[in-house]
């Protein structure tokens, strides 16, 4: 391999710069992906190495990557490209971490001899020495091991989320939904001790954070010992400091009355609940291998509705194998029925390794796919919009969570059922966490505009 890597570069600690080598990474993909970068970057720090948010300074670039859908790899091949060129002329080590580097593994560093090391999720331990391997000696690493055990216990993330915190109290996946990755990208499921998820969340709190959402593939399999998700959510909504608690994804096969009472109950515990559908068709759903009915989902929806005011997101899958026009027309009014807050709406992808891949031809053209695509998100804008319009004269409660993408004239904050909202700062608007009421004066399908009300 000929890679251009300064001579003078010692391992982790001392470099060139005085201090250690430096790492520019981005990161794709799922909260839990953030999360990760998170670990990856104290595991990283606590070898000597630094961060830059200057890709022109780094010794090494890392991409943590994303497998869920074709568009997520065609986003990576297209960053990468741009530092094939760039490595040609100086030195840099790249790494190729995540859901990507665990489903492609050796046929990525095949296809793009760029790369230098390829790191799956369950081995990020063995980063340092991958890289300090690849820095100094030139050489190739790949780590691409799943494990049953590990869940970073004891590495403590260092975050970058200002007054939000993540904690990944699950990892992996034993569903293994017909049409998706995640089990064979994060292997099989496991849960961390409460013990270390309730010290991770008094840390949190200690540092300024004021909202903590809870990760799992499929976080009300939790368990440990005898704890389940639902004494898990309460206990981490019971510590002192922290004042909302999300979580994400439940699965609607097996939700636990529990876990809706906590939801319900819990002045902490935010009263919005993201429950993927997919498919409203039975038969799609069959084939998806989901475990739940349309029928077993609406009597969910409907215990969930008894105890409201609780506001439902969801996501959906257009155009999975075999779906008919009559099959998704099901889905679609369904989705009108249901008047979600919000629908994160796929055109399904054919991903390597999944049942769907080996038992069902990917059959609906791209064409159909991305109409009916388009037509739930253009029904879901104008219900997410009505009910966004909703609000305009009312006053609603806001956590300050930063400054607007925009401007930093402008706060921006989530409702508590999670309803972005943006307003102009003044001389008494509070600060990042403080919860603050703002009155709502427009609205668009993703954001509420408002002010601080006058008196
Ligand atoms: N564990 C989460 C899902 C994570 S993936 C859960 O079960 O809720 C997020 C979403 O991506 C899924 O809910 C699904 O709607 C979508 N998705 C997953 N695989 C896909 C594929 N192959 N094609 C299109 N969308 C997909
Ligand atoms: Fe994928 Fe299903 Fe697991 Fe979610 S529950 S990560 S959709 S296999
Ligand atoms: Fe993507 Fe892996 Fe998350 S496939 S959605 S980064 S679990």
């Amino acid at each position: 391999m000929s890679l251009v890597s300064p001579k003078s570069l010692k391992p982790v600690a001392p470099s060139p710069h005085g201090e250690g080598y430096r790492i520019y990474m981005e990161t794709f993909g799922c909260q839990m992906n953030e999360y990760d970068t998170e670990l990856v970057r104290s595991i990283m720090k606590a070898r000597g190495f630094q961060f830059t948010p200057v890709d022109e300074e780094a010794d090494v670039i890392l991409f943590n990557t994303c497998a869920i859908r074709e568009n997520a790899h065609n986003r990576l091949y297209g960053h990468l490209a741009r530092y094939k060129a760039r490595k040609k002329e100086r030195g840099l080590v790249i790494g190729v971490l995540g859901c990507m580097a665990q489903n492609l593994k050796e046929e990525l560093l095949e296809t793009r001899s760029w790369i230098d090391v390829l790191v799956g999720p369950d081995a990020y331990r063995r980063l340092p020495d991958l890289l300090t391997d690849a820095l100094e000696h030139q050489r190739k690493g790949l780590a691409v091991d799943l494990s049953e055990y590990e869940t970073y216990a004891h590495i403590v993330p260092d975050r970058t989320g200002g007054i939000n915190g993540w904690i990944a109290v699950m990892r992996g996946c034993d569903n293994f939904c017909a049409f998706c990755v995640v089990p064979y990208t994060r292997g099989r499921e496991r849960s961390r001790d409460p013990e270390g998820i309730l010290e991770e969340a008094q840390r949190l709190a200690s540092q300024g954070v004021r909202q903590i959402t809870l990760l799992g593939q499929n976080v009300n399999s939790y368990r440990s010992g005898v704890w389940d998700f639902a004494r898990l959510l309460v206990a981490v909504a019971e510590v002192p400091g922290i004042q909302r608690v999300r979580f994400t994804s439940p699965h609607p096969k097996d939700f636990p009355p529990a876990l809706l009472e906590a939801v319900a109950q819990h002045p902490i515990i935010c009263n919005q609940i993201h429950l993927p559908l997919q498919s409203a068709n039975d038969r799609i759903l069959e084939r998806m291998a989901r475990g739940y009915t349309r029928r077993e989902y609406l009597t969910l929806v409907e215990a969930i509705m008894k105890k409201g005011p609780i506001v439902l997101t969801t996501d959906l899958i257009c155009g999975f194998c075999g779906e008919t026009d009559e099959e998704f027309q099901e889905t679609y009014d369904l989705v009108k029925e249901m008047e979600y807050q919000a629908a994160f709406v796929f055109k399904y992808s054919e991903r390597k390794h999944t049942i769907a891949a080996r038992k069902y031809p990917d059959n609906i053209s791209e064409q159909v796919k991305g109409y009916r695509t388009n037509e739930i998100i253009e029904l879901q804008k104008e219900i997410s919009l009505r009910n966004n319009q909703a609000l305009i004269g009312h006053e609603v409660e806001v956590m300050i969570e930063g400054h607007s993408k925009k401007s930093d004239q402008q706060w921006m904050g989530h409702t508590e059922s999670n309803v972005t909202v943006v307003w102009p700062k003044t001389a008494q608007s509070g600060l990042p966490g403080d919860l603050v009421s703002i009155s709502i004066h427009d609205a668009t399908p993703s954001t509420l505009y408002g002010m601080t009300p006058t008196s």
